[in-house]
């Protein structure tokens, strides 16, 4: 589950930061948008050439809640619980995505290809019941569609 860090690559992001400690949030944001979580040893690599103690990088990166610690899947399902998907079936969905998978909120599935997750409005609330899939916004989505939505990206 999750690809193997490749500290090369850890260097270059910090690289196009010059290194600058004040611009620690965009280094982890890049790290997290190449791994979908931030890996224990790019956390190392950051503190070390930063030099910004090891304390401050993990307080940076567990008080944001779009950073993750622990490795996701290779998709994120974010299912949409605003007022508008809420109100079209929502929580069903959601119910859906866990008995497909066999997973909780926030968890990942066993096989390492999803996580689920939810959110309040992903903006296109005309679309609700909204689900994103990635980069991917999949609207009216009813049970089936979950179904059929996994197949497609497994
Ligand atoms: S409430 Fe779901 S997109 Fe707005």
């Amino acid at each position: 589950m999750g690809k193997p860090v490749n500290l090369k690559e850890v260097d270059k992001v910090i690289k196009e930061y010059d290194a600058e400690p004040s611009s620690l949030i965009g280094m982890l944001q890049d790290v997290q948008a190449k791994y979908h979580y931030l890996p224990g040893e790019a956390l190392h690599r950051i503190q070390e050439k930063v030099g910004v103690p090891l304390t401050r990088v993990y307080e940076v990166a567990t008080f944001y809640k779009s950073f993750s610690l622990v490795p996701k899947g290779d998709h994120i399902c974010t299912v949409c619980l605003g007022t508008a998907c809420h109100l079209r079936g929502g929580p069903r969905i959601v119910e859906a995505f866990q008995r497909e998978l066999g997973v909780e909120v926030s968890q990942t599935s066993q096989d390492g290809k999803f996580t689920l997750e939810t959110v309040n409005c992903l903006g296109a609330c005309a679309m609700a019941p909204l689900v994103k899939v990635d980069e991917d916004n999949h609207g009216g989505m009813t049970a089936v569609g979950v179904k059929k939505l996994i197949q497609k990206y497994k």
